[in-house]
Order: structure tokens, then sequence, then C-alpha cells
């Protein structure tokens, strides 16, 4: 499981499995089970907060609960709340993201922040649909995204069967494609924004929101508030995520690199707020000065739990 929404909802979902077989009939039992399972869930991936997020909102919701059975049916019912508050909010992010693109718009987005990535419909790529769906998108310039290729793989394929015109680029292309003029704004989704805007999102994308500034290119962030992580300050507060060097030392199994190498691979940057134009989120497009924009955001109509 992959892109920030998503994992939020599979770890609520994964709560929720844990209430459902958790063996006991009491509510200590039940918290047991659920602190057991949260622990698991929770050490998985450190960057996208949207994991915690969940997790904290189903733990919340459970310990209102008075009966085991209840309890269970709580985590369950938030689960799903979750899931579909997702596809629904991602709906409001592509309506309000389309608004900003001129029409014929030709966009540019990195990774998969598609249907793939989320509950179902999509934050950057949900922009990018909602476009589509209004014959305002000319086109879209997808990156490859190394070195786990979530452009090639699963943006490519997303936008193919939704019949979205696009060009698949290698990410070290993006710079020649803005400087000719073919780029007309860049959208990603982010998996951490910190309470002043500063932006974590897969890596690769700090250099892109650099160059578009470099070429007047509007930067925008698709993301919902269960992103928004109001606890970390500034993007130094944001964990990056180190994947293993295989990812850089080899090709679908084949070791491409000499024996030896010393490899970095952080699988997230995160690119200041100086370099993001807006940040849309299912309450509203937030433009600096962020640290408003985002608690206003964040404490629009957000249930405390259930
Ligand atoms: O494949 P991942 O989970 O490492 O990638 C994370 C992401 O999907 C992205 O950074 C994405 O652009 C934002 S989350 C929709």
């Amino acid at each position: 499981v992959r892109g920030a929404p998503l994992i939020g909802i599979a770890a609520a979902y994964g709560l929720a499995l844990a209430a459902v077989h958790c063996d006991g009939h009491d509510l200590k039992a039940l918290r047991q089970c659920l602190r057991d399972a949260g622990e698991t869930l929770r050490a998985t991936r450190p960057t996208a907060v949207n994991l915690a997020w969940a997790l904290d909102r189903v733990l919340r919701a459970v310990s209102s609960a008075s009966t085991f059975g209840e309890g269970v049916a709580i985590a369950v019912r938030t689960a799903r709340t979750i899931h579909e508050e997702d596809i629904e909010g991602n709906r409001r992010i592509g309506r309000l993201g389309a608004a900003l693109l001129r029409p014929g718009a030709r966009v540019m987005t990195h990774c998969n922040a598609g249907a793939l990535a989320t509950g179902g419909y999509g934050t950057a790529l949900g922009v990018l649909a909602a476009a589509h769906e209004e014959g305002a998108l000319q086109h879209v310039h997808v990156n490859e995204t190394r070195p786990l290729l979530q452009g090639a793989r699963l943006t490519a394929w997303e936008l193919r069967e939704s019949g979205v015109p696009f060009t698949l680029e290698p990410d070290s292309a993006a710079g020649l494609t803005m400087r000719r003029g073919l780029v007309d704004a860049v959208i990603t989704g982010a998996d951490r924004i910190a309470a002043n805007g500063d932006a974590a999102n897969k890596i690769g994308t700090y250099q892109l929101a650099v160059l578009a500034h470099a070429n007047g290119i509007p930067f925008y962030i698709a993301a919902p508030t269960s992103t928004i992580d109001l606890a970390a300050a500034t993007g130094d507060d944001i964990p990056i995520e180190e994947r293993s060097p295989d990812e850089v030392l080899c090709v679908r199994g084949t070791r491409i690199a000499p024996e030896g190498v010393l490899v970095s691979n952080p699988a997230f940057d995160v690119t200041p707020a100086e370099l993001i134009d807006a940040i849309i989120t299912e309450n509203g497009v937030a433009r600096p000065p962020y640290e408003r924009t985002l608690a206003e955001a964040c404490h629009q109509g957000v249930p405390a739990h259930g």
C-alpha cells in the first residue's frame, strides 16, 4: 500500500480488522488489541502523516465505547468514514484545483497522486481528472519518478484509463520541458505539510518547484487536510524515509552499479513554502501566509472523532 491518503485509509481498516479479530470480551482487551496493532501499523512508514492521523482518529473514536461490541462497531464505522470522506474530499480538491487552471492548460505532475494513492479519485490527479471532465485540460507531462517509477507505472496507467492526453518523460527532462514553454502549471500531491506550508512529497518534487519558479510557472500542492501536520512547525520537523540501496543499485533485480558504491536513497524531499503558490485542500485553497490559512483549512469542519 502506498500514497499518503491510501496509507491512512489502509491503516484505519487495519485497526478495524484488529478489532474484529480481537480475542477478548471486554473493553480492556479491545484497547490492548488496538494498541498492539496501532504500534505495528504506525511503524510501517515515517513520512506520510495520514498514517498517524488515521490511527489516532480510530483510537480516539473507540475510546468513547462502553462495550466491546460497540468498540468494534465504532472502529469499523470510523475506518469506513475515513475512506468515504477521502473520496468526497478528493472530489472537492479536484473542483477547487481545476478552477486554478486556465482553459487549455498543460500541466506537469510527479509521482502518483491518483485513485491508486487515495480512497479512489486522487488529489493532484483528481485536479487533472476534474479539469479533463470540464474540457479545460490540454496535456499532462508525467515524470517517470525514479527510482520506483510510480509515474511510469501508475500515473501513466491511470491517465491512459481516463483518456487524458499525456507524455511520459524522464525526471531529468523537466527543466527542458518547462524551458520550451510546454508547462502552464505544476501540480503534485504531498505526504506531510508543515504548519508553515513546507511540503514533503516524493523525491524530486523540490527540484521541480525550483525549476517552476525559475521559469515563472505556478507550483501547486493538492492534498487533504489529513496530510497537514500542524504539530510540525517547518519542513525540518518532517521525518524523511530512507529506503533500501537496492532500489538504486538494481533495475528489476539486475544490478547496474559496481560493487561497493555508497548509496543515498531518500524517498521524499521537502519543498519550501515560498516555492508553493497554493495548497489545494478539501476545505479551500490555502495561500500564503500558510501559518494562518492552513490552520483555518484544518479547523473548518474537521470532526474531532467518529
Ligand atoms: O509510493 P510512495 O508511498 O512512496 O509515494 C508517496 C506518494 O504517493 C507521493 O509522494 C505522492 O505524490 C503524494 S501522496 C498522494
